[in-house]
């Protein structure tokens, strides 16, 4: 018998988070909501329908025996990727949809708050409470999603829109230490009753060599210098992938970069800026990471290297790419049912990213957590952090 409780999940924390993702959206105007200028960027419309969704497919449809559906078409819609729930409309296909309007998309988020409020203060069991628990993750997820979409909308735009926000990086300007982690067998994955996605559960041990990791992230006066020396038409530090990657859609600069008069300029949330030299450099594909980190002579870590030195390093202005394959922890599990669609799918073919990004809102800073993109991926918020 599941137990009943009112204080796994309370209505405030559930609205909190909902309202965050309309914070984000605030200054958009309604034609910044329906595009989708690439395949891997979704409108912040779907963004905003999509999340209301999954509290509407994997609790209220699920446990509330009172509920009815919003519009019976929107499960088609907005599903993203979860075989085990039906058909969907491509991924692809998401910016075709000027209909149902941003204003529509509104009222179906209030009317899933309203009626998930209601069903949160009705008494829940707790793992009702841990299926919403997930679905606010998936949401603040998609609120930095919505940061990275939302940059690649603007920043591909002749007027260079800007974003009312308040997230910025701040100077990595600290001198710069090697810190060194002793040869060892250590424990990876997480341990605690707090939050964490599937992917870092399985603790393991694993055997470390000794090494020495950088007390601060590559910053953009260090990265132009790379650009200067010529590392975008050396291929002997690039990857056969990597130097096709750059090749096939002449890259010569982190993603946002435009040179104007001999002078490094880029697209930036509040405006198009000449770059910062102290401010870590951002938006660069595994590729490029690999690549500097060769031509200095260093290499980028394992997330098993990274998760060991995390405590001894200040992370968190940029989700730092590893040299590890994205793949399962000996004795992962994927859960049962679509919820197990949300991570194990994807463990092949993309690497792991450690840390978190100034755009990531959970609030939490763990230093278990595994991120994972494909290699040629650059929108998102990336750095580099050097080892030796
Ligand atoms: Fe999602």
């Amino acid at each position: 018998m599941k137990t009943l409780t009112k204080n796994h999940i309370a209505k405030d924390q559930f609205l909190k988070v909902r309202h965050k993702t309309e914070a984000i959206c605030k200054s958009l105007k309604p034609e910044d909501t329906s595009i989708q200028p690439i395949e891997f960027v979704s409108p912040p419309k779907w963004h905003l329908a999509h999340t209301t969704w999954f509290f509407e497919q994997f609790v209220l449809t699920k446990y509330d025996v009172f509920y009815t559906v919003f519009h019976k078409d929107y499960a088609y819609y907005f599903n993203s990727y979860y075989e085990n729930v039906g058909e969907r409309v491509i991924r692809t296909n998401r910016g075709l949809m000027t209909r149902p309007t941003l204003n529509e998309i509104l009222e179906y988020r209030d009317y899933v708050n309203k009626q998930l409020s209601e069903f949160i203060s009705k008494g829940i069991t707790s793992d009702i409470a841990e299926v919403i628990k997930i679905g606010l993750q998936h949401e603040q997820q998609h609120q930095e999603l919505l940061y990275y979409d939302i940059k690649y909308i603007f920043g591909h735009q002749p007027s260079f829109p800007t974003l009312d926000t308040s997230i910025h990086l701040s100077s990595e300007t600290n001198k710069q230490e090697f810190l060194a982690v002793p040869e060892g067998v250590y424990q990876i994955g997480h341990s605690t009753d707090e939050f964490c996605w599937d992917n870092e559960l399985g603790c393991h041990k694993v055997y470390l060599q000794d090494f020495e990791i950088s007390s601060r992230l590559v910053n953009n006066a260090e990265y132009i210098e790379f650009i200067d020396a010529g590392g975008y038409q050396d291929f002997n530090l690039w990857h056969a992938e990597g130097w096709d990657f750059i090749q096939s859609n002449q890259i010569e600069a982190p993603m946002y970069w435009h040179k104007v008069d001999e002078r490094w300029m880029y697209y930036t949330l509040r405006g198009f800026k000449a770059v910062d030299n102290n401010l870590p450099v951002c938006h660069i594909s595994f590729y490029e990471a690999f690549a500097f980190a060769q031509w200095k002579g260093m290499r980028l870590p394992t997330e098993f290297e990274w998760e060991v030195a995390s405590e001894k390093v200040n992370y968190g202005q940029l989700w730092e790419w590893t040299n590890s394959a994205y793949l399962p922890y000996p004795n992962y599990k994927k859960v049962e049912g679509a919820l197990g669609e949300y991570n194990g799918k994807f463990m092949v073919n993309q690497m792991v990213l450690r840390g978190r990004s100034i755009a990531t809102t959970d609030n939490t800073k763990r230093p278990t957590y595994r991120n994972f993109f494909h290699a040629d991926m650059r929108w998102h918020f990336s750095g580099i952090r050097l080892v030796k």
